[in-house]
């Protein structure tokens, strides 16, 4: 079974900060059941709404959550949805840019947010009719992304003033497969943006381990069906492996995007440089601490580096419209959902262009001004996350948004 599924153990590290936000109460979407749109295990897909408030009651924020809340039930037999209930307590924390707190979330913080759980392993965009024999798992991403729509456009959402579809890393990339198809959602009169984090896959064909992120795609494509559900604009030019990858999508979409990465993404260094079978224990300890890593490691993730900016800067410029990015040198992944990392700026120490992540994506958002920023002098990664000591951060992070 292939399945879009990012480690938690690393997003562990980021979520090791300040991530506390308001809490929200995760609700079961029972009405996809009879529309067949239900996650690997059969259940009905989760969702945490938190309603807007004050003048911007018109303003929607989706959020595509990474955490594959079927996975464990899929590999232990129990879970899923009812898993993610289980072990949160129904209840899960809004933070960062989702943050009901104007202190730590100027733009969006009395927005309508949804957090949708990730649980078909294929970032919303599978739609098998049949269940797969071998693992008794459904592949229905696809129709949970549209009965989740559904579901928000009849609680109101098709009237929004300003609407953002965002997600972190497998998230990421959903918000870069579905964004034009949200945009669809709304009224010409409506502002509609995306917003990637971290999910910025690269096929960085001519670098080593090219091949296995190819197999990999693949073998997601096959397992999940999902030749005929990528973009026919997108097919037409490349295999349906190479679709998948952010490179090739980006450049088609019409909706404005804004991409939050890392030149040094933990995740994809540690996880898809090289295949997974590659855990000699000097390179494991080298991606859980820099400080471990000799030259020939730290060569390979400039490597990655060069690699991942220059992919970057090509879709760019290959797109059919102005993108808005923030590229920092931080060895990290995901930050939408982090105060520390979106507000606080402890990720990039001041942030890029004296902005932080979140002045960055809310000005890009209102047209206050555009953004497109790279850090080029830092060509090394940086460990920006030893600030562990928690109470210092909170008051680090107030004098910087006081500032
Ligand atoms: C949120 O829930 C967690 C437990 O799930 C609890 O420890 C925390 O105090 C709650 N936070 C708030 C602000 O209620
Ligand atoms: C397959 O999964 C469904 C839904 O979880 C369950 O009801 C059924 O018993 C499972 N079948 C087998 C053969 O395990
Ligand atoms: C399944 O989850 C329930 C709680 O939802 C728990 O009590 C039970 O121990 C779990 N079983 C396994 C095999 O993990
Ligand atoms: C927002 O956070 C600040 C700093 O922690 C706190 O002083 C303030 O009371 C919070 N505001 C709300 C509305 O919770
Ligand atoms: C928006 O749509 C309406 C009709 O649905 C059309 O008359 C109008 O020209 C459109 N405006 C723009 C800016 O595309
Ligand atoms: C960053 O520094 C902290 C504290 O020294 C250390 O625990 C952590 O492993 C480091 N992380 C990386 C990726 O180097
Ligand atoms: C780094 O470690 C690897 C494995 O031990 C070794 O092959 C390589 O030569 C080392 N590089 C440097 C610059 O020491
Ligand atoms: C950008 O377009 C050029 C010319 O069509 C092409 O050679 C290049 O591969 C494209 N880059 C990306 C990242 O799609
Ligand atoms: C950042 O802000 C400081 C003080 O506000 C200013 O002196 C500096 O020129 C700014 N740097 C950039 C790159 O805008």
């Amino acid at each position: 079974m292939a399945t879009l599924l990012l480690p938690l153990t690393i997003l562990s590290l980021v979520a090791a900060g300040i991530v506390a936000g308001h809490n929200v109460t995760i609700s079961l979407l029972d009405s996809a059941i009879a529309k067949g749109a239900v996650c690997l295990d059969g259940i009905p897909p989760a969702y945490a709404y938190s309603p807007g408030f004050g003048d911007r009651y018109d303003n929607w924020h989706v959020f595509l959550e990474n955490v594959d809340a079927c996975l464990d039930r899929a590999r232990s037999s129990n879970g899923s949805s009812a898993k993610l209930m289980s072990t949160q307590n129904g209840i899960v924390s809004f933070g960062g840019m989702l943050d009901a707190n104007s202190t730590f979330n100027p733009d969006f913080y009395n927005w309508h947010v949804v957090k949708i759980f990730y649980c078909d392993g294929s970032s919303f965009m599978s739609d098998v009719e049949d269940v797969d024999p071998k693992y008794n798992l459904t592949y229905r991403g696809a129709r949970i992304y549209d009965a989740m729509m559904d579901e928000l456009l009849r609680i109101g959402m098709g009237n929004a003033k300003n609407a953002l579809l965002s997600g972190t890393s497998a998230g990421g990339l959903a918000t870069t497969l579905h964004c034009d198809k949200f945009q669809s959602l709304f009224h010409n009169t409506t502002r509609v943006k995306c917003v990637s984090d971290s999910g910025f896959f690269v096929h960085g064909e001519h670098f080593m381990g090219a091949d296995w992120r190819e197999a990999f795609f693949f073998s997601v494509i096959s397992t999940h069906g999902l030749a005929n559900m990528l973009p026919t604009s997108r097919t037409s030019k490349f295999s349906s492996t190479l679709c998948l990858f952010p490179e090739n999508l980006v450049p088609d979409i019409q909706t404005p995007l804004f991409l939050i990465e890392s030149a040094f993404d933990s995740y994809q260094i540690s996880q898809n440089v090289f295949s997974p079978s590659d855990t000699s224990p000097r390179w494991i300890s080298c991606i859980r601490n820099l400080m471990f890593c000799n030259w020939t490691d730290i060569k390979i993730m400039k490597d990655f580096r060069y690699t991942f900016i220059n992919t970057l800067k090509s879709t760019i410029e290959n797109s059919s419209s102005r993108r808005g990015y923030f590229v920092h040198s931080c060895y990290q992944h995901g930050h939408m959902e982090y105060k520390r990392d979106s507000t606080c700026s402890s990720l990039v120490g001041n942030g890029l262009a004296n902005k932080t992540i979140a002045q960055a994506v809310g000005d890009w958002f209102f047209d206050r001004s555009e953004f497109q920023e790279m850090d080029m002098p830092n060509d090394l990664p940086r460990n920006c996350t030893s600030f562990d000591d928690q109470p210092t951060l909170e008051k680090k992070c107030r004098d910087y948004i006081h500032h």
